[in-house]
């Protein structure tokens, strides 16, 4: 609807002497606060700098202009001071959006805005060396919700993992594991095989002494040089903790498209900086270090090469960088990692920029989750694993579903998980992705408030009425609209602006508000509406299957599943 009334205003400005886009026009109109404002208002005070006029005065010209607006689009348009006022034709908008929803299905709210490009999108690559823990949830959910938004609007996604699978990280559980391991294995101690990794790790930092730390450089250096028994170490325990987030992966939902690994790449890092030498881009230091100036970015000096010859963590992505790009023809490339890494993405994109190298390429940083308890803090063995958090979760929606129904196990489980899982997404969601946040388990499986447990049971409601239904028309007529019916009918018809809006910013917290929002509206509805029985029947109940496809859609692209029970 929106679109309409900047078609509308833009004929009404020809002529006169104001530049402004469509896009611009979009987003000057508003929403006013009340009903007997009109649905849409557009504000003139922009205006009057450019036309030297007062607001007020503008609104009447331009309304005159406007003349005559298609009866079935809009019942009214009026002046109120400096605004515009538009009353949409709220008959034709709820047909419209019921036709709409019930028609196009699950593609409701899709557009073609990014049709023909091509974006990887890498997430949430963890470091083998211990479990995926509560950082990891947030990137996750980030990165799919993103993933998923892009594809809706036409976008041809491939999913990245990055396995940071060398390095002395994962020599410090290995050694841990040679001293103290005594050959056993996950399986030995009916461990998930990263969890039984990480243990390892912590166990190294409570041990930590200047001699251990010495092995793990050792370790480190005997890695490099291809010695065989640590090869073999090296091999087994990442295999362990890849299994393990094999599994972590699956029960969250999602799947990648490729995996890479620092080991394979990072020697044709090395090469590129050695080569980048050669070129004068980068400089080498008497003990030998090379090192990049980036002092006119001011991002200061940047060592790459150590004077021992090994490579620091940014040398494996230089490579990785242009690998992404020729083995999949892309357009573009995203990295979803936490806002403590901005520094690092600031160095890549600049010395790929000196190397010549200018892709569009963007780093989506995402803020720190703290728990309700404090810092998280993987080394002391204080973090919070993913997988103990979403089983915890899940024990507290079991709790609160055996308090309502009599269920199967294999039924009281299936649902606890798919609730926990809407629990933990849709609160790692709402919050903008740059803010820092706090996750409290507890609120968040609350089946009241602004939770996603919440907005399952309003879409589990309205599959409750459906059930009960013979059947619905997608042309049902209704004869007079109630004040909740309109608010459920503009609600759903927002829905393909929020997306878009959604995908411009890459923005999941947009889509995520916007389904509570939702929810809300329905259950109001739902409290003030009869709806089977009453004389309105065929229309509510058109209505009401129209916020199941709507809401549906857009709880898929936070990656949220539903319940048709709770
Ligand atoms: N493994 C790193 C970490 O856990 C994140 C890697 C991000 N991706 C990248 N291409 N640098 O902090």
């Amino acid at each position: 609807m929106k679109e309409v009334i900047v078609k509308l205003l833009k004929k009404a400005l020809k002529g006169k002497d104001v530049s402004l886009k469509d896009e611009e026009i979009l987003n000057l109109i508003e929403v006013p606060p009340s009903q007997d404002m009109g649905d849409y208002a557009f504000p003139c005070f922009f205006l009057s700098k450019q036309l030297h006029d007062n607001p007020s005065q503008i609104a009447i010209e331009l309304r005159e202009k406007i003349g005559n607006a298609p009866p079935t689009d809009f019942e009214d348009i009026q002046t109120q001071g400096p605004y515009i006022n538009f009353f949409v034709n709220r008959k034709s908008l709820a047909r419209q959006v019921i036709w709409d929803a019930i028609t196009q299905k699950k593609d409701f709210g899709e557009s073609k805005l990014g049709k023909g490009k091509r974006t990887m999108i890498e997430f949430p690559s963890p470091n083998t060396n211990k479990p995926l823990h509560l950082g990891h949830l947030r990137n996750m959910a980030i990165g799919e919700s993103i993933s998923r938004i892009l594809e809706f609007n036409d976008e041809k996604i491939i999913r990245a993992n990055m396995n940071n699978d060398r390095g002395i990280h994962i020599c410090k559980s290995m050694v841990a594991y040679k001293k103290w391991g005594r050959e056993k294995t996950p399986t030995d101690k009916k461990e998930k095989s990263d969890h039984f990794v990480g243990d390892f790790y912590v166990m190294f930092n409570k041990k930590k002494t200047k001699k251990l730390e010495a092995e793990a450089q050792e370790m480190l250096q005997k890695w490099e040089a291809g010695d065989g028994n640590t090869l073999l170490l090296w091999k087994l325990m990442n295999g362990w903790a890849l299994n393990g987030f094999k599994e972590t992966y699956k029960t969250f939902g999602i799947k990648h498209d490729v995996n890479y690994f620092e080991s394979k790449v990072y020697k044709k890092g090395k090469e590129m900086i050695l080569d980048g030498v050669k070129e004068g881009i980068f400089e080498q230091a008497k003990n030998g270090e090379i090192k990049i100036n980036l002092e006119e970015e001011k991002l200061g000096e940047k060592i790459l090469l150590r004077k021992d010859g090994t490579s620091v963590y940014i040398v494996f992505d230089l490579a990785l960088a242009k690998i992404k790009f020729e083995d999949y023809k892309l357009n573009k490339s995203f990295y979803v990692v936490g806002n403590e890494q901005d520094y690092h993405f600031n160095v890549l994109f600049s010395i790929l920029k000196k190397l010549g190298f200018e892709k569009e390429m963007k780093h989506i940083s995402y803020g720190m989750v703290n728990l309700p308890t404090g810092k998280m803090k993987s080394r002391e063995g204080t973090v919070v694993d993913a997988d103990d958090l979403i089983e915890q979760v899940r024990l507290l929606a079991e709790k609160e579903l055996s308090k309502r129904d009599k269920l199967s196990k294999t039924e009281l489980k299936k649902r606890s998980l798919i609730i926990a899982l809407a629990a933990i997404k849709y609160l790692l969601l709402k919050v903008d992705i740059n803010k820092n946040m706090l996750f409290n388990p507890k609120e968040s499986v609350s089946f009241e408030g602004d939770t996603g447990p919440y907005i399952l049971y309003s879409y589990a409601r309205a599959s409750s009425i459906m059930e009960k239904a013979p059947s619905v028309q997608k042309k049902a007529e209704v004869n007079e609209l109630e004040e909740k019916d309109i608010a459920l009918v503009k609600k759903l018809s927002q829905f393909p602006e929020i997306v878009e809006s959604a995908y411009k910013n890459l923005n999941p917290s947009l889509v995520a508000n916007y389904s509570y929002q939702l929810a809300q509206t329905f259950n109001e509805f739902y409290h003030n509406c009869k709806v089977i029985g009453s004389e309105e029947e065929a229309f509510r109940l058109a209505l009401v299957q129209s916020f199941r496809q709507v809401l549906k859609n857009a709880l898929a692209l936070i990656g949220i599943e539903t319940l048709d029970k709770m």
